[in-house]
């Protein structure tokens, strides 16, 4: 599909006033998307575990207005506040995904939405956040035209999150989502995610994430700033070779079962991550010492018992600990052992893979 495809022709229905809601939840790389190219193009494909119990539920309430208005008209609501400060982002989202959903202007919209983990977390909230809001917009085009087939629903709605912030795209469906043109991934695309769509082996099944919240601050660099870091960055081409690479060896990993490989590569995406923007101009560190602290724990204790904990990061200091079903009380007292003193106020978020939004 290119993007043209996603502009409707006339709706069938008129809709004047209604409300709908969505719970969309977080998504976590493991083939990491950092760098991208323009309207939210990926420079390289990605891979998540779509997460379970840290998600944001988004209810819209809208009315048809006499008239269409000249700008986006609508109020924002985050956990039961209005919050004016939100607004220009989501702005800047109704405009981008403006020629695709054409009735934007001719509707009031209450957006109103809140998340199951803390705000000041340093969780990213725009994945959840944004997949949410791209599902409600799409239910009303659904509305308007009843005729949009299911498959081209979850395309689109990927498609308009993605547009929103790269990563939500991987958040409409679980539990296993890719993003990104690959040659060996059939249906992958650069405009929307896709659910992997081959065999997975049982170890991945019901995979665990501990949310670690080394740092609950604002995020030091944001998406946007961390993007364009691999402008110009000087070893930007190897790492979209590599991801293609890691992408095709997890494809492997991901038939055979085989956990100790599966570690091997995603602790490797998550430090490269870090690594770039180590080496990029201006550069930055985003791990703290405690986020070193635990990564080494979890290595002493992999050596000592043959555990297949691992971890990943994002553009931040938090840790995510990965690990299976299979292994989950032993490493769990683990982690309440020997990682949760390094948390800021102990706090972590106990998670697993889910399998994608759904309407309230
Ligand atoms: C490190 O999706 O937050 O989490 O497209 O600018 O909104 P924008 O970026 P965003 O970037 C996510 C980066 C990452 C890796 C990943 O999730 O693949």
């Amino acid at each position: 599909m290119i993007d043209k495809d996603f502009i409707p022709s006339a709706y069938i229905n008129d809709v004047k006033e209604g409300k709908v809601s969505y719970k969309s939840p977080s998504n976590i790389a493991l083939v990491k998307y950092w760098g991208k190219k323009e309207n939210q193009l990926p420079q390289n494909p990605s891979i998540s575990f779509t997460l379970d119990a840290c998600a944001t539920t988004t209810n819209i309430s809208f009315k048809k207005l006499e008239t269409p208005s000249n700008d986006f008209s609508f109020d924002l609501w985050f956990e039961g506040k209005s919050k004016e400060d939100f607004k220009p982002k989501i702005k800047t989202f109704l405009s981008r995904v403006e020629v695709y959903l054409p009735f934007l202007k001719n509707y009031f919209f209450k957006i109103e939405t809140s998340n199951s983990f803390p705000h000041s977390s340093g969780i990213a909230s725009s994945a959840s956040g944004m997949s949410a809001l791209a599902l409600c917009l799409m239910d009303l085009e659904k509305q308007l035209n009843p005729e949009i087939e299911n498959d081209f629903f979850v395309k689109k709605a990927s498609f308009l999150a993605r547009l929103g912030s790269g990563s939500a795209c991987r958040s409409i469906e679980g539990d296993i989502v890719q993003w990104g043109n690959h040659t060996n991934t059939k249906g992958s695309s650069d405009l929307y995610g896709v659910k992997y769509p081959y065999e997975v082996h049982d170890n991945f099944k019901k995979y665990h994430d501990t949310i670690l919240l080394v740092d609950k601050g604002q995020k030091q660099v944001s998406s946007t700033v961390g993007h364009n870091l691999m402008y110009d960055h000087p070893f930007a081409e190897q790492r979209f070779n590599q991801a293609h690479e890691n992408l095709n060896q997890l494809i492997s990993v991901f038939k055979s079962g085989d956990l100790k490989e599966f570690i091997k590569i995603i602790e490797s995406e998550a430090l490269t991550l870090h690594a770039m923007m180590m080496t990029s101009l201006p550069y930055f560190i985003l791990m703290k010492p405690n986020t070193l602290e635990i990564i080494n724990k979890i290595w002493e204790f992999r050596e000592k018992t043959n555990s297949n904990v691992c971890f990943t990061l994002d553009a931040g200091a938090n840790v995510h600990v990965l690990y299976p079903e299979k292994e989950k009380d032993i490493v769990f007292q683990f982690i309440k052992d020997e990682l949760i003193v390094f948390c800021e106020n102990q706090q972590y978020i106990c998670d697993r893979i889910g399998f994608g939004a759904r309407k309230l």
